[in-house]
């Protein structure tokens, strides 16, 4: 027996041994014959193992390689005029074949992504959201208004809507004789009306603050002269001709939905737009709330 051998079989008693070690460590019952058979094929494999490599390690000392060399030698190493094995070729195309099958048609590409799962989550609620409240009554407009108000504009306007001392619109009024002024002096452009930009119409003065207080005051009793001027666009009763230029009587559909759409820059201050943030069912629900009030 030659001192590899002898290794080997040290190598394969430390194995047996481990293998049994690791075995009443962890309390396998060996009565059952699958954890029997499981440990004695343990033990196999240590065998194998062993043998195998007392058997490569031995022709490794001893065998010698048979071929002819290609000229070249890389640090005094030659190198064997093999063929490529063609199994070890055809694998090597099938992967590459494979790897873009699976990148393009497969996994990768067309994967399940949780951007995409959370997009189509979202699209498949909001349809159902738009499905729930396709014709919604009054009374669904006003509650929903309401539950919209108090969490997107009761923050600046104030939960009843009173604009928190002046620091936003009070919208249980349509505007102030200042916010009036105001426009009627500079002109308006903001609020994307088919009919464009509001010039400047009157200057401060004694027309300008009769027109301004007439407005203020929900166009009650004889309109001032002066308010002949703005019948042309926001017509006689103050009403905008059908959304060709903002209704100034009242909050209507139109004015809400423009304002919520452009936001607003005033005497008071800004108003942040709501573009993205609001289906046209919650800017309605809004319009419905305000005219509550
Ligand atoms: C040439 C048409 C035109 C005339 C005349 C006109 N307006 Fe306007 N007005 C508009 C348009 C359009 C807007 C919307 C401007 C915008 O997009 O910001 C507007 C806006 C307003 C607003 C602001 C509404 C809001 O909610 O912000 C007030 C108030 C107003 N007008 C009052 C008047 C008064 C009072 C007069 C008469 C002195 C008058 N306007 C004359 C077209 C006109
Ligand atoms: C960041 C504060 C802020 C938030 C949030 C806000 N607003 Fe406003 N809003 C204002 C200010 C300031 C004005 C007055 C602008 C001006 O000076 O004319 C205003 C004005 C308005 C007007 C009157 C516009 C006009 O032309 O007369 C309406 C209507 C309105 N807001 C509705 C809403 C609604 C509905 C929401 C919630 C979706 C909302 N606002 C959220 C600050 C805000």
């Amino acid at each position: 027996m030659n001192s590899l051998m002898i290794k080997a079989l040290a190598f394969a008693v430390v194995l047996i041994l481990a293998t049994v070690a690791v075995v009443k460590g962890m309390k396998i019952d060996l009565s059952d014959p699958i954890n029997l058979l499981t440990m004695l094929g343990a033990i196999g494999i240590a065998i194998i193992t062993a043998g195998v490599t007392t058997k490569y390690i031995g022709q490794m000392k001893t065998d010698k390689s048979t071929g002819e060399l290609v000229g070249d030698k890389w640090d005094g190493i030659g190198e064997y005029k093999n063929e490529l094995p063609s199994g070890w070729a055809f694998s090597f195309m099938g992967v590459i074949i494979w790897a873009l099958w699976y990148w393009i048609v497969g996994y990768p590409v067309n994967a399940y992504s949780q951007i995409g799962e959370y997009n189509e989550e979202t699209k498949a609620f909001n349809a159902k959201y738009e499905a729930a409240f396709a014709n919604p009554d009054q009374a669904t407009l006003t509650a929903m208004g309401e539950s919209v108000f108090l969490v997107q504009c009761a923050p600046c306007h104030g939960e009843t809507a009173d604009g928190l001392s002046g620091k936003a619109q009070d919208l249980t009024n349509r505007m102030s004789k200042e916010q009036i002024l105001d426009v009627i002096a500079k002109g308006s452009n903001q609020l994307g009306y088919p009919m464009g930009a509001m010039p400047p119409m009157l200057a401060q003065g004694a027309d300008a603050d009769a027109v301004a207080a007439y407005v203020a005051g929900g166009m009650q009793g004889t309109a001032p002269a002066a308010f002949a001027t703005c019948v042309a666009c926001h017509g006689a009763d103050g009403k905008g001709n059908n959304g060709a230029a903002p209704n100034i009587a009242g909050y209507d559909d139109t004015l809400v939905s423009h304002v919520l759409q452009n936001g607003k820059k005033g005497a008071i201050g800004a108003m942040p737009s709501f573009k993205t943030r609001l289906t046209p069912v919650q800017e309605k629900a809004l319009s419905t709330y305000l005219q509550t009030l």
